[in-house]
């Protein structure tokens, strides 16, 4: 018997994420081959006529799975009904700007879009963030939408985690499938850990470390943790645009795993609410690795955590903690 169709929302739909994002939801990249979907797009109306042309193209493509468009810049029509927010409406980062520079313009955004999705989306609701500050604004939407359980908000940090298994198969001349279980702590910024402590790669002779077949304890400590923090910053240089194909299909890989499970074995990096798991301060979205089933998230426990480890987990929390207070600043002045 066919699925009932999943409303997905897509904001800041007419954008360039949004032009990539919603043909992988459309082609069940997202949620499979066999889910219909119901497209949600909004944006502002000085975006409406580009909206629009999106819709149109939607209808040409022929997606099988899709059931329908909502293309709209009214946020209470966008968010009726929907089960997934995939939340990448705002201001992105210009080039030599940091994330905290777009801070102001994003945060208050995401306390009006919160109201919004409380009031009207649908009771199972699963947010994830992509607009940056990412975390912060996840963490925005979280307090002012009290009534969404908070392990139902998540932001994106997979694109991070993406980057690093890219990084290590690069480095090993191995097949990116074969890298798992690198992990991104903290916050989507240049603070972020990329740690392969944990890592491993499938070889012939079964599983091995990362540290081991790398064998270069300068490079994972030095030039792989600065070339991922750095990646979304490279990437506005030499396109002059931030990151859309990568966000994107790390958007689908984000909502894919935690709607249908992690494989086996396997763990993911998202951003989630802290409960001081690894002694970071509660309260904040951080970014954990996390195994996910029957459509919840779990932090991985009991992870060794050496010292280098522990104080690259402190700065980025840290990091999080200074943006929070920031955030809050914004919105009340
Ligand atoms: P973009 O400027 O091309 O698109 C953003 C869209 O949001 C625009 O169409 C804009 O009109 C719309 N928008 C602005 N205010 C809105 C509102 N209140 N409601 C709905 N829509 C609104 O930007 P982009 O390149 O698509 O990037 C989007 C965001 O994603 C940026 O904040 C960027 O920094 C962030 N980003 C995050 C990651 C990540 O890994 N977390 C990666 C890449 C980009
Ligand atoms: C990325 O990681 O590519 C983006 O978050 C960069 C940015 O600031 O938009």
């Amino acid at each position: 018997m066919a699925k009932d169709p999943v409303r997905v929302l897509v904001t800041g739909a007419a954008g360039q994420i949004g032009y990539a994002l919603v043909p992988m939801i459309a082609r069940g990249v997202m949620l499979g081959p066999d889910q219909p979907i119901i497209l949600h797009m909004l944006d502002i109306p000085p975006a409406a006529e580009a909206l629009n042309g999106v819709k149109m193209e939607l209808v040409d493509a022929a997606f099988p799975l899709l059931k329908g468009v909502v293309a709209t810049t009214d946020v209470v029509e966008a968010c009726k009904g929907v089960n997934i927010a995939i939340m990448v409406g705002g201001f992105p980062r210009k080039e030599g700007m940091e994330r905290k520079d777009v801070m102001s313009k994003n945060v208050s955004i995401y306390k009006s879009q919160a109201s919004a999705l409380e009031e009207h989306a649908a009771k199972d609701l699963k947010v994830l963030v992509v607009a940056n500050p990412a975390n912060t604004n996840a963490l925005i939407l979280k307090e002012f939408a009290p009534s969404i359980p908070e392990k139902n908000i998540t932001c994106l940090t997979r694109l991070d985690h993406n980057r690093a298994l890219g990084q290590i198969a690069e480095r090993l001349g191995a097949q990116v499938s074969s890298v798992k279980n690198v992990i991104i702590w903290g916050n989507h910024s240049s603070t972020q850990y990329p740690d392969v402590s944990h890592a491993v790669v499938a070889t012939e002779h079964g599983e091995e470390p990362v540290t081991k077949l790398v064998g270069d304890d300068a490079w994972l400590r030095g030039d792989f943790i600065s070339t991922v923090q750095q990646r979304g910053a490279a990437i506005i240089k030499a396109r002059k645009l931030s990151s859309a194909l990568s966000a994107a299909s790390s958007a689908c890989d984000h909502i894919r795993d935690w709607v249908l499970g992690t494989p086996k074995g396997t763990w993911v990096s998202m951003g989630v609410y802290s409960d001081g798991s690894y002694d970071v301060p509660p309260g904040l979205i951080y970014s954990y690795p996390v195994t996910c089933e029957n459509g919840n998230w779990s932090i991985v426990q009991g992870l060794s955590v050496d010292d280098f480890s522990r104080k690259k987990l402190v700065a980025t929390a840290d990091e999080l903690t200074e943006e929070k207070a920031m955030a809050y600043s914004c919105i009340s002045s």
